[in-house]
């Protein structure tokens, strides 16, 4: 590929955690680090992409030529997505998002009660921020699936469930998939499939941008 081959495309991506809070110094949040949305971001800009990156908390520099916009938590995420959305080409959702929020947030750190009694929260469902830029139909959409068990049934699931074009499966765990530098992919649309092996995610990103664009590319072509 050279410095070319993606001119003209605009992909958005997001990356990383949400938070969820539950009160000014508290939340709910996962291990996502951000890398692979990241890796995916400078791989797309390396190849003359115009890559829109919307990032939950992470530790990470931003890639050079990237548009960062920087959020919380899952509402915060959908709401960016949609205000940059129009105008875009593809989207990716690498985004670790909270699929609950507690119900509420206390204005105050919450304090501990005068007796020994547990306390229970009430979560609430988060928007699907994939979901609804599938619904649009303007984008050419790829998810990713973050799985412990049946990895390709519930990855084919959530492509069918979500309506959308693509999706990179991986196995999450404490040491597989989150956090790590390397990752293995298997990405499947509706009729096809491939396996991307283990690699360092910069690696990975490259194979999966071109992957993409090949898909997107015929899906544009008559
Ligand atoms: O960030 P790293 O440490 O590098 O780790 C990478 C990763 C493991 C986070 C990444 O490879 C990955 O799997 N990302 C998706 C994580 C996830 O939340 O998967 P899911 O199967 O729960 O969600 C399915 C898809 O719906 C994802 O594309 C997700 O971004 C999207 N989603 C989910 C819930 C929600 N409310 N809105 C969404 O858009």
């Amino acid at each position: 590929w050279t410095a070319r081959d993606l001119a003209g495309i605009r992909i958005l991506i997001t990356a990383g955690p949400t938070r969820e809070a539950l009160d000014p110094v508290r939340f709910i949040s996962n291990r996502s680090s951000g890398k692979m949305g990241y890796a995916l971001a400078a791989a797309a800009t390396a190849a003359g992409a115009e890559v829109t990156l919307v990032s939950g908390p992470v530790t990470l520099p931003v890639p050079a030529g990237v548009k960062h916009i920087s959020v919380e938590s899952a509402q915060d995420m959908y709401a960016a997505t949609f205000q940059s959305i129009d105008n875009q080409d593809i989207f990716i959702g690498t985004a670790a998002v909270a699929d609950y929020r507690p119900a509420s947030v206390a204005t105050q750190k919450m304090k501990k009660g005068q007796t020994d009694t547990d306390i229970t929260l009430t979560l609430v469902r988060n928007p699907d921020i994939l979901a609804a830029v599938a619904a649009t139909q303007k984008v050419f959409t790829v998810g990713f699936a973050a799985e412990t068990e049946h990895l390709l049934e519930h990855a084919r699931q959530k492509l069918i469930n979500k309506k959308i074009n693509m999706i990179a499966a991986n196995w999450v765990g404490v040491d597989r998939g989150f956090e790590r530098d390397d990752n293995a992919l298997t990405v499947l649309w509706s009729d096809g499939e491939i396996q991307l092996p283990y690699a360092p995610k910069a690696t990975l990103a490259q194979q999966l941008i071109r992957v993409v664009i090949e898909r997107y590319r015929q899906g544009n072509v008559e």
